[in-house]
């Protein structure tokens, strides 16, 4: 049996890395080898560039387009050493963002050039798309809330503008109406235990379908 991408999505403080985690503990119950990661920052090299994408430094601004390409170059490594060597050894991975963050972030929430943003995605994947792309769609303001309450603060991309994340959140919206079979909404604005049911009943369907 082929190993499976399963991705997670969505604006700030969505609550995706908490579901991702407990998805991992349902799947390892029933048998299954995962894999957990995330964008950017799945491998070591993409640990340097995580930081220098979302430290915050005073009046050194970075380009929209070498964050766009520091993106990239974080994606491109990742699939290489770590998404196409699991996949191939069979195992599910769910990984914290992918390439639809690229096109709802930079796309739409700073406006660059969309075809220019594919072509990216496509060299720094060779193409390889997830299985299945979770989008926790939860209004803008209230996932910055959760965030704001974090001991460490928000980093470079959360202390953008509220219009920039509201546009990131419209691009969501978007893509999930351009892709329905791999992109699927899931109101992450229920409590944790019920948003939990919803992507395990997803994944049940899915599931029986991929074995
Ligand atoms: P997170 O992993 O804590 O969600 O933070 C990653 C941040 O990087 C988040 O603000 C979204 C942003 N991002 C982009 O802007 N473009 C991308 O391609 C990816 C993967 C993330």
């Amino acid at each position: 049996m082929g190993g499976k991408l399963i991705v997670f999505e969505g604006v700030e403080g969505c609550g995706k890395t908490s579901q991702m985690q407990l998805c991992c503990q349902w799947l390892q119950s029933l048998g299954i080898s995962v894999v957990v990661t995330r964008e950017p920052g799945g491998t070591e090299l993409g640990l340097h560039l995580r930081h220098l994408l979302l430290e915050k430094v005073e009046n050194k601004p970075i380009a929209e387009v070498t964050e766009l390409l520091l993106y990239a170059a974080d994606r491109s490594q990742h699939v290489e050493q770590e998404l196409k060597p699991n996949l191939a050894q069979g195992k599910y991975i769910l990984c914290d963002r992918y390439t639809d963050s690229t096109t709802a972030y930079q796309g739409y929430g700073r406006g660059l050039n969309m075809s220019l943003i594919n072509q990216l995605n496509y060299i720094a994947t060779g193409g390889l798309e997830s299985d299945l792309t979770i989008w926790l769609d939860v209004d803008v303001e209230v996932g910055l809330a959760r965030k704001k309450g974090d001991e460490a603060g928000l980093d470079r991309i959360e202390q953008e503008a509220i219009a920039f994340h509201r546009r990131v959140q419209q691009g969501y919206a978007q893509l999930a109406a351009s892709y329905p079979s791999r992109i699927v909404r899931v109101d992450g604005s229920l409590s944790q235990e019920s948003v939990q049911q919803v992507i395990q009943g997803i994944l049940c369907d899915r599931l029986s379908s991929w074995r």
